[in-house]
């Protein structure tokens, strides 16, 4: 799995498919810990090689590199006695290495290390670590850290498996509109939010762009929503009618930076220049969800991350060009005031971070 990742795979996905197919035959302790492996090793990787790399002389095969990884990882970061670290790990090697895992992973546990920053120690590329420190300063360096022991979200009371900030997206939607009436969550994939919001809404839309994630929007909402409308549409083009709506939920797709716990290798993955490429489509989405609203109506804008472009020049611009909305203050006392809106930092609450903006249309 540790290759397949550093291939591109998706950490969750691979972790998914390999617990489906061996997970039976596996308890449950065993799985929360093959989960640990996978997660850790690929979250600390930056850290974990700064440690190998002085014993290392050559490049090494990625089957090796990464049971040396996994070693490190569980030495460094999760308190494993070091001969079982050392011997599971050389038990699992391929055999052309094992005498060199033997070798490394053992000055590994003896190791001092040190850390020339906080990027390597904490395990982050260094455009996120200064994008955080540069915008959130010590809460920054806090929400970092936070990321990498995540939040393990408890079931909901109808047992789907939902971290507590998106929660309080949808409890803000519900709060704002008591009277409720037809509401549609423009990016509603993979049905999370959707799911959580209250009785008063009906009709439900749950909109999605994608074809893939509206399947398992479809089979969400089917068990945890029955009776929601699925829709594929373009959300920037969406195919529903001016002023249609009642409210409009847009939760829109984001560099995720608030939520680089629950993807381990979400970090090694995202880049710098996606930011101005969403900050695009959030502008777009958000302009059409007021095309979509009906005066009088709400509209709710969120994103799990955290960069000023995302959470504030998105809102504001937006406010800015349409004259007919006020905001609404948010009601939850979770919430940090961020301008007009709120935001909820990873290291808050121990949950993804969050921020949120909603607007009423002037009747
Ligand atoms: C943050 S996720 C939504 C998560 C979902 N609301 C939940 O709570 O489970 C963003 C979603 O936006 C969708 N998306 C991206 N671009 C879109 C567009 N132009 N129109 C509609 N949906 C879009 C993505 O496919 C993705 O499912």
């Amino acid at each position: 799995m540790l290759t397949e990742i550093e291939n591109g795979a998706r950490a969750n996905d691979s972790l998914a498919s390999f617990l489906a197919s061996s997970g039976p035959g596996l308890s449950r302790r065993d799985r929360g810990f093959v989960t640990e492996l996978v997660q850790g090793t690929t979250r600390m990787r930056r850290a974990i090689d700064h440690v190998l790399q002085p014993f290392l002389r050559r490049k090494l095969d990625p089957d090796v590199r990464a049971a040396l990884r996994m070693g490190a990882h569980q030495l460094l970061h999760l308190g494993t006695p070091p001969h079982a670290a050392v011997n599971d790990t050389v038990a699992v090697t391929p055999r052309r290495a094992s005498g060199l895992v033997n070798a490394v992973l053992r000055k590994v546990s003896n190791a001092d290390p040190q850390w020339p920053t906080g990027a390597i120690r904490y395990s982050y590329p260094d455009w996120i670590w200064d994008l955080f420190i540069d915008t959130w300063g010590q809460d920054g360096r806090a929400s970092l850290i936070a990321m990498n022991s995540p939040e393990r979200p408890s079931p909901r009371p109808d047992g789907y498996i939902q971290g507590q900030a998106s929660r309080w997206v949808s409890d803000e939607v519900d709060d704002a509109s008591p009277d409720g009436g037809s509401m549609l969550d423009l990016c509603a994939a993979p049905g999370g939010k959707t799911t959580a919001l209250g009785s008063q809404w009906s009709p439900l839309y749950a909109n999605d762009i994608d074809a893939v994630r509206a399947k398992n929007l479809q089979e969400t909402v089917g068990r945890f929503r029955p009776g929601t409308a699925v829709v594929i549409s373009d959300g920037t083009s969406a195919a529903f009618g001016d002023s249609s709506v009642d409210a409009v939920l847009v939760d829109a797709p984001c560099t995720g930076l608030g939520a680089l716990g629950r993807r381990s290798d979400a970090r090694w993955q995202i880049s710098e220049s996606a930011i101005s490429r969403l900050v695009l489509i959030q502008t777009a989405l958000l302009d059409e969800a007021f095309r979509l609203l009906r005066p009088g109506g709400v509209l709710s804008y969120s994103v799990c991350t955290v960069t000023n472009e995302e959470t504030i020049k998105v809102p504001e611009d937006f406010q800015a060009s349409h004259r007919e909305l006020t905001s609404i203050a948010l009601g939850g006392s979770h919430w940090r005031p961020h301008r007009q809106g709120g935001i909820v930092l990873p290291h808050d609450q121990g949950t993804d971070g969050m921020a949120m903006f909603q607007w009423k249309r002037q009747s």
